[in-house]
């Protein structure tokens, strides 16, 4: 048999998982993806099934492999990212799990966030882990879980229970139950991980109620942590060879490798990073300092601007609002007007994230009147998408102290002509969208062969790393100070 060459990528999104396989040159041999179920139990609740993440994940590699004309055992090394953020607790001895984990955007515990507040730690956590209290993040999750779960706490206390974003989960029934681990990126979402460090923190661990038995052990980005075993779609013995949270793999995709590189990923939600190179940049206009990975002895760091609603809003115009069939038809329906018609769209359908930090925010639509037709309000969601994004860009610039020269694009929305063109004109910069829209995929694949020894070095990355179109601006300055400031009124109203 010919020797196994090939790389495996799981890309575990909030509403789906990818699998893609690459060849030794990067070229895309092979995809899969399944959707599955987001349960709403309550509203600003959001809950996923993991054995239904595990069951995805196992049902896409099959089909990757089928789609590529490969077997099981041309595949080298098998890399992972994920959404970030998402907690769940699982039993260490059977797999299974407690409960189901509760999704990144789920803001239940915006309470126990307030009472935090309140105990005036906030200044604390920030510095320890470069977060903020906020319920998007793992720790006030867990700290909810371990106060509800039944038994949760006892039995981790015993050392029976595993806590673990996805990345975490995966690596597990991967490994057959044998590694518990998770890689700094991912830790670092956590509020529990300090960052300088990066180790557990075990002040923080005693605030959040968080058992320290439960937690995995905390490792590179690009290093073996074990190899399959008892899989239905793998054999034995391939070794799982890189981890990173999605944005920060789609980071090392769009080889941003030196400090000032940034990149923006329109997927549910939209999300700024700039790398910021190897010492943590604290952030004074709301952003967040957060590890983009660890190759060997060497940490690279970002600051990372998070909007909760990007895609979802299409999601929601196409699902709750009914106004179109496909996601992708909100272009048409937004080109058949010139403009929003005044129509000015916040997206806190989630409440807002950076740089507001507003959990109880929710979303508006500014401006309406009897002229208004769906076509400006589809149009001033995809403007209120990238208006969000301008403000991230702002806070990035005020905290790195560096301009950001070109805007590098991807994810879903990123496929938008005229998303991407607004974009450029609110930002006043170029906005560049490669070849290759799966940036994801391609550096949690990069960072698996990085691992595995597939590939010695992330240059082949740069190299592989193609601009299909830049979107330069067009919008006259005046134009574009009016957007800005019904913007900026707009969001205060939400
Ligand atoms: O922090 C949440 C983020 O990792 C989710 O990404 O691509 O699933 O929207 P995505």
């Amino acid at each position: 048999m010919a020797p196994a060459k090939h790389v495996l990528a799981i890309d575990q999104g909030t509403t789906g998982t990818h699998v893609t396989i690459l060849d030794s040159r990067l070229q895309v041999v092979g995809r899969a993806y399944r959707e599955f179920t987001q349960h709403f139990p309550k509203p600003s609740w959001v809950e996923h099934d993991l054995e239904e993440i595990w069951a995805s994940s196992e049902y896409c590699i099959a089909r990757a492999l089928r789609d590529a004309g490969l077997k099981g055992q041309h595949i080298a090394a098998v890399g992972i990212t994920n959404q970030r953020e998402t907690t769940g607790l699982w039993h260490r001895g059977t797999g299974k799990p407690l409960a189901r984990a509760i999704v990144w955007q789920d803001r239940r515990t915006a309470d126990i966030c307030q009472q935090l507040k309140a105990r005036g730690v906030e200044p604390r956590v920030r510095e320890v882990t470069g977060l903020v209290l906020d319920p998007y993040f793992s720790g006030t999750k867990l700290t909810w879980m371990f106060e509800h779960v039944k038994g949760a706490r006892t039995r981790a206390e015993k050392g029976e229970v595993c806590f673990g974003t996805i990345d975490t989960w995966l690596v597990y029934r991967l490994t057959g139950g044998a590694v518990h681990v998770t890689d700094v990126s991912n830790a670092s979402r956590t509020l529990l991980m300090d960052l300088r460090s990066l180790t557990w923190d075990d002040e923080l661990r005693a605030l959040l109620g968080v058992p320290a038995a439960c937690l995995p052990q905390i490792r590179g980005s690009a290093e073996v942590y074990g190899t399959t075993r008892g899989m239905k779609s793998l054999p034995d013995g391939i070794p799982i060879a890189g981890m990173a949270g999605d944005q920060q793999a789609a980071l090392f995709g769009q080889a941003c490798f030196e400090p000032g590189e940034s990149k923006c990923t329109y997927g549910t939600g939209a999300f700024l990073l700039m790398n910021t190179g190897s010492t943590p940049v604290r952030s004074t206009a709301g952003l967040l300092t957060t590890v983009a990975w660890r190759l060997g002895e060497r940490t690279s760091y970002a600051l990372e601007g998070s909007s909760f609603i990007a895609g979802a809003a299409v999601q929601w115009l196409r699902d709750g609002l009914k106004v179109i069939k496909r996601a992708p038809d909100i272009e048409a329906l937004a080109e058949s007007v010139k403009d929003s018609g005044d129509v000015v769209f916040v997206p806190a359908l989630a409440g807002l994230g950076a740089p507001h930090w507003r959990p109880e925010a929710r979303g508006l639509f500014a401006g309406i009147d009897r002229s208004t037709t769906v076509a400006h309000l589809a149009r001033s969601v995809l403007e209120g998408i990238a208006l969000q994004i301008h403000d991230l860009a702002n806070a990035m610039r005020h905290d790195s102290g560096r301009d950001i020269p070109s805007f590098k694009v991807d994810g879903g929305a990123a496929a938008n002509n005229l998303l991407m063109q607004y974009q450029a004109d609110v930002l006043g910069t170029p906005v560049v969208r490669p070849r290759n829209l799966e940036t994801t995929s391609l550096g949690a694949a990069f960072l698996g062969g990085l691992g595995a020894g597939v590939w010695s070095s992330p240059e082949a990355i740069r190299r592989a790393w193609k601009a299909e179109r830049t979107f330069k601006p067009r919008m006259k300055p005046e134009v574009r100070q009016r957007h800005l400031e019904k913007w900026k009124r707009a969001v205060e109203r939400a």
